[in-house]
């Protein structure tokens, strides 16, 4: 079995990457996170952009698990559903919702957009869409899970009139929007009418697909510098972006993961607020004068900066990776010089490992090690050896210095754009 999660704070390839590991795949699993992630995949002329649904639901012998530890939304499942079956996806059957995933309702959306305004300064950021709060509840238990999309309408129109009634009475107060129990009771009902067929025992039928000896793809959602643990707190979403949250996610215990793939930029980027290092306009610039790096949920420009060896060589230690799949290298392409960030300076002192608390970060300053750019595309390349000279060194002091073998390059959108190294 197999995670294959980010590196960097979300927006790596993931969902390209997972689409070409697909191919060799029977199950692709969904951790953790809801429809604030959004994972691209183009074939041929088509491009799908995917929030909740697994990427192998794009590969039609794959079967997909939104498992238990993801937040669903599902008025926004059930768009997004619709939207594969416009597009000649099939999903029944193969797509199945864990009942232990939490849902996402309207008023968590309310709270996520008041609290932001609220913040000012301090902004996190989020995709306003009501992850926080949605996790929040599960945590103080007071969540509503998928399963009970189930349950007779009267008694799911109950619990969900309870919810949103604690929240009208408070929301005034806290500047949050009040919502309409009567919509969210018809929008809800609505939505598991739909989504009833495709609910299932999450936990169950993961171990089905082990005991069954099937090859699994584990589907990490944002990156490990937005959990909620080892991330840039308060910077953050609020799920576990990291190998074991791809295990307490899914039920999967740990011993039987044999590999995880990170997958990274060749470069960085992040959404939203928070501490960035290697930040740099120019480079954001460039990329986004080249049409890249725009977010495929919110459509925000994404913050550039170069590649940074000591947020990544962490990420390496934390998610035990066998193996890294570096995107985006394209990227790069018209550069005659790459910095790389390999220390922070502190305080007069040169760091090696990131700081804990995030305005110490937000003060380190880069080391950088500066390589030469190869001036020429990469796109066409095809195999390791395609690639020019200086790339290839480029890319062998990344997996050097983070402490992580190569495993697959990404040159492009295309999935013929890919190769493995060696
Ligand atoms: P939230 O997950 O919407 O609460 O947002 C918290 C932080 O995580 C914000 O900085 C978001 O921009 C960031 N974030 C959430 N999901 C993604 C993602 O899929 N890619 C990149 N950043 C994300």
């Amino acid at each position: 079995m197999t995670i294959v999660l980010g590196l960097q704070w979300g927006d790596e390839g993931k969902g390209k990457i997972l689409d070409v590991m697909a191919a060799e795949a029977d199950w692709v699993l969904r951790a953790q996170g809801g429809n604030n992630a959004g994972h691209t995949v183009e074939i041929g002329t088509e491009k799908y952009v995917l929030h909740l649904v697994p990427s192998g639901i794009l590969r039609s012998k794959v079967s997909c698990l939104i498992a238990g530890g993801a937040v669903v939304d599902p008025a926004g499942l059930v768009k997004e559903i619709e939207g594969l079956t416009l597009r000649k996806i099939r999903t029944r059957g193969r797509l199945h919702l864990a009942a232990q995933a939490h849902l996402v309702l309207p008023h968590h959306r309310a709270v996520d957009q008041g609290s932001e305004k609220k913040r000012g300064h301090g902004k996190i950021g989020t995709t306003g869409r009501g992850i926080g709060p949605a996790y929040s509840d599960k945590a103080t238990r007071v969540g509503l899970r998928a399963g009970e999309l189930a349950l007779p309408s009267a008694e799911l129109a109950k619990r969900l009139r309870e919810r949103v009634g604690a929240h009208n009475r408070v929301a005034k107060s806290q500047g949050w929007e009040k919502i309409s129990a009567t919509q969210t009771v018809r929008e809800m009902e609505k939505a598991a009418r739909f989504l009833r067929p495709y609910l299932a025992d999450g936990v169950t039928l993961a171990h089905r697909a082990v005991a069954a000896g099937k090859r699994i793809l584990i589907e990490g959602a944002q990156g490990t510098f937005l959990d909620v643990d080892h991330g840039t707190y308060p910077f953050v979403t609020s799920s576990h972006c990291t190998a074991g949250g791809a295990c307490t996610g899914t039920g999967v215990p740990p011993t039987a993961i044999q590999r995880v793939v990170g997958v990274l930029k060749a470069y960085t980027t992040r959404v939203g607020g928070g501490p960035f290092v290697t930040e740099d306009g120019s480079l954001g610039h460039l990329l986004h004068g080249m049409g890249r790096e725009f977010g495929s949920t919110t459509g925000r420009a994404r913050r550039c900066g170069w590649f940074d060896a000591v947020l990544v060589r962490r990420a390496v230690q934390l998610n035990g990776v066998t193996e890294m799949a570096i995107t985006n290298l394209d990227g790069l392409d018209g550069l005659e010089k790459i910095p790389v960030c390999v220390g922070y300076r502190l305080k007069g002192k040169i760091l090696h490992e990131p700081p804990v608390d995030a305005s110490d970060w937000a003060r380190c300053r880069p080391v950088y090690r500066v390589f030469e750019g190869w001036c020429e595309p990469t796109t066409e390349a095809r195999h390791w050896k395609d690639l020019p000279r200086k790339a290839r060194i480029y890319l062998s002091a990344i997996s050097e210095l983070v402490g992580a073998p190569l495993g697959i390059i990404s040159v492009g959108a295309g999935r013929e754009q890919t190769f493995r190294h060696g």
